[in-house]
């Protein structure tokens, strides 16, 4: 799909323009602490890009830091979002070829604004292939199935998920498959999620079915958890000792312990391994991505405007969700 035309041409009177972003300055429930804020535009570092935002999702992923929870790592004032998509508007000489391109600014600026300034070499180019509601999600839950699954590779296991209904387990389940997994079970919560996870050829498990989880763990080789708090407590007590459980979310908001040495217990966050990926294996993996990506099955997008990113967020939270909701940035402001 073609982007739509670049905004490369100044302002006819040198004003400055005005940014759009949502920003919280204190941590709290997202509802309340977060706030669209508008601010003239901030000049653009000379090695910089500077992307004008098409489209940023609302994940787990935004939400969490929000509230405090990665305190000590993430702290206030922040502009809000991990991931989005926009189109190159201002480039260093060396990048110039970027110039009008759809890129992922990743690993800079928070994605909620208009604009976002980031080093070039973490800026994702997107291939005409990819529309852009799915380009902007294509860095969060996507690289990390991507990451979790090179370092635990499920070929020739028997896999079981947690909360299976979201995206990141989605991927992770089909490309476990595609990656010779022998299975796939998936526990979900609302029951609503069954039909698409038996499409992606997860098994699915209700959360409420004791019986079946604890029989799908007693056969399971490898975890990936996304809740904690008793369902992982409950899976750690059912697994063979030789199983792997790989920890990616407290969904929960609640702990658990590991009461024995076995099963191995394994944490994974992105932020973890970003410190050892160069620029050009950073390039690499989206080559990899970006085909799995649009060959597999995620949630559809629901587009918000960003001033009505209060009912994104009420979107996001409601149970048994099949769409994921997609703010659409304003047009830059004139002052
Ligand atoms: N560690 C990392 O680097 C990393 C990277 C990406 C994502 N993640 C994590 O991956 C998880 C999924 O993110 P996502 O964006 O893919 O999610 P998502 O698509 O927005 O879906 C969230 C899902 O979680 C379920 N859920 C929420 N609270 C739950 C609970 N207490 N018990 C059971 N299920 C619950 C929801 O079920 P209902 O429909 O029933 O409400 C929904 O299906 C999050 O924990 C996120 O933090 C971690």
């Amino acid at each position: 799909m073609m982007p739509s035309s670049p905004e490369t041409t100044p302002h006819p009177h040198h004003a400055p323009v005005r940014n759009l972003a949502i920003w919280y300055r204190r941590f709290g429930d997202p509802e309340q602490v977060l706030q669209l804020e508008q601010a003239p535009l901030a000049p653009v570092g000379a090695a910089e890009l500077q992307v004008r935002m098409l489209y940023a999702p609302v994940n787990a992923s935004d939400l969490i830091p929000v509230t405090g929870a990665y305190g000590h790592r993430v702290i206030p004032p922040q502009v809000a979002g991990y991931e989005g998509v926009g189109i190159v508007t201002n480039a260093p000489a060396e990048y110039r070829g970027l110039l009008g391109k759809r890129v992922l600014p990743l690993r800079g600026q928070g994605t909620w604004q208009s604009v976002v300034a980031c080093e070039p070499q973490w800026a994702i180019p997107v291939p005409d292939a990819i529309d852009d509601p799915l380009a902007a999600r294509g860095y969060i839950n996507p690289l990390a199935a991507l990451l979790m699954l090179k370092q635990h590779p499920p070929a020739g296991k028997h896999l079981l998920l947690t909360a299976a209904g979201s995206d990141c387990a989605l991927l992770l389940g089909q490309w476990a498959l595609r990656q010779g997994a022998l299975s796939v079970s998936g526990v979900h919560r609302s029951p609503a999620h069954a039909p698409r996870l038996a499409a992606c050829g997860i098994t699915p498990i209700r959360q409420t079915d004791s019986a079946a989880i604890v029989r799908a763990a007693a056969c399971a080789d490898l975890v990936f958890d996304a809740t904690g708090g008793e369902l992982a407590q409950a899976l750690l007590a059912a697994l063979p000792a030789h199983a792997d459980f790989v920890c990616y979310g407290l969904l929960s908001g609640r702990p658990f312990h590991q009461l024995q040495p076995l099963p191995r217990v394994h944490w994974f966050h992105i932020r973890n391994t970003l410190g050892a990926i160069t620029g050009p294996q950073w390039q690499a993996l989206f080559g990899d991505i970006w085909p799995l990506l649009a060959s597999s099955i995620i949630s559809a997008s629901r587009h918000v405007a960003l001033a009505d990113w209060q009912q994104a967020i009420r979107l996001y939270s409601q149970g048994g969700r099949a769409v994921r909701p997609l703010l659409v940035m304003p047009p830059l402001l004139l002052p």
